[in-house]
């Protein structure tokens, strides 16, 4: 019997998502921080002498009802499914013969924004990696992640990144303190593509030109010890481009995000900004402690269609053998 492989990759926010005018392609120019969550997916990858890759889906607790595998995923050909197209691109580009049974342990809501498919992707690279025997490191598979979507690079590398280019060129930010993050999924998936054409009908609404870097004073806030005194400055970071034309789409979501940017911390400072989580549904908001997060929970919570709230800590590291 060949051994298993298994490996995990983390889920993501956007702290801060700018975009700018679509090219050729559709695709948008951005200046984005991704902030890695403990929240995992998990690929176990078990080699098969035929070269043939298979693919099975499972809930990571399946008492959680909100962590199902929808239908959809089970109904995706094998070859569109990321973790499969990931293996593939790995024998190709490798000569590798030797094929793969893969198991995708699902942790990170579908279609909300939190890049649970470009975690697969990132998982079962480094999976394949290390069943294949490749001594590449890490950053040589970052063309590959790329070629995989533009969010797999991030979830690779985890830990806090500056994304540009299409989101894909990274550079670690790091050392941030670990921050709580409140993400609120949604009962309703959101499609990326269909929010990013929504945002072309306002172009006017998109940077004509981005940043490359942060200015030190963002760096600071975003390395500096968080404390009553700073928090207010940090939520200031706080902003995706994408929630405008996310909204259009589902008008649901503003209740929500209102409802928790209300909330309002003992000296009358603002508790949190709620934030969109990548192109959506899921909301997030960080928060300085626990109980913070807890009230945040609890706040989103109380809107129709929110489906399940979860407090997670960041950043994490990136894809990493089990
Ligand atoms: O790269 P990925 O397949 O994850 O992207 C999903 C969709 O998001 C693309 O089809 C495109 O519509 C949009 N996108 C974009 N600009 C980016 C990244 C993604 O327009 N930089």
């Amino acid at each position: 019997m060949s051994p298993t492989f298994t490996a995990s990759a983390p889920a993501k926010v956007n702290l801060l998502l700018r975009c700018g005018q679509p090219d050729e392609k559709g695709y948008h120019q951005l200046f984005t921080v991704f902030h890695s969550l403990n929240l995992r997916e998990t690929v176990s990858l078990t080699p098969r002498e035929d070269g043939k890759i298979t693919v099975t889906n499972q809930p990571a607790d399946p008492s959680q009802s909100a962590i199902t595998c929808p239908p959809e995923l089970d109904e995706l050909p094998a070859e569109k499914h990321l973790a499969v197209r990931a293996v593939k691109l790995i024998q190709d580009t490798y000569g590798i013969k030797t094929g793969a049974d893969l198991v995708v342990t699902k942790a990170v809501p579908v279609a909300g924004g939190m890049a649970g498919g470009s975690a697969d992707a990132a998982a079962a690279l480094w999976a394949a990696k290390h069943a294949f025997g490749l001594s590449v490191p890490k950053v040589e598979l970052l063309p590959l992640a790329r070629q995989l979507g533009a969010d797999v690079p991030a979830c690779l590398l985890g830990e806090i990144l500056l994304g540009t280019g299409y989101g894909d060129h990274l550079k670690l930010l790091g050392p941030v303190p670990q921050r709580y993050w409140v993400m609120a999924t949604n009962q309703t998936g959101l499609s990326t593509p269909l929010v990013f054409q929504q945002a072309d009908r306002h172009p006017e609404q998109l940077a004509a030109e981005l940043p490359t870097e942060l200015s030190e004073a963002e760096l600071k806030l975003l390395q500096g010890t968080d404390s009553s005194d700073t928090w207010t400055d940090f939520l200031e970071l706080l902003e995706n481009d994408l929630t405008l034309p996310a909204l259009e789409l589902r008008p649901d979501l503003a209740a929500p995000l209102a409802g928790v940017n209300a909330l309002k911390d003992v000296d009358q400072q603002p508790l949190t900004r709620a934030i969109l989580s990548g192109s959506g549904p899921t909301l997030a908001a960080p928060a300085l402690d626990l109980p913070s997060a807890q009230k945040i929970a609890q706040t989103f919570q109380t809107y129709p269609g929110i489906e399940r709230c979860y407090i997670l800590q960041g950043p994490v590291p990136g894809a990493q053998l089990h």
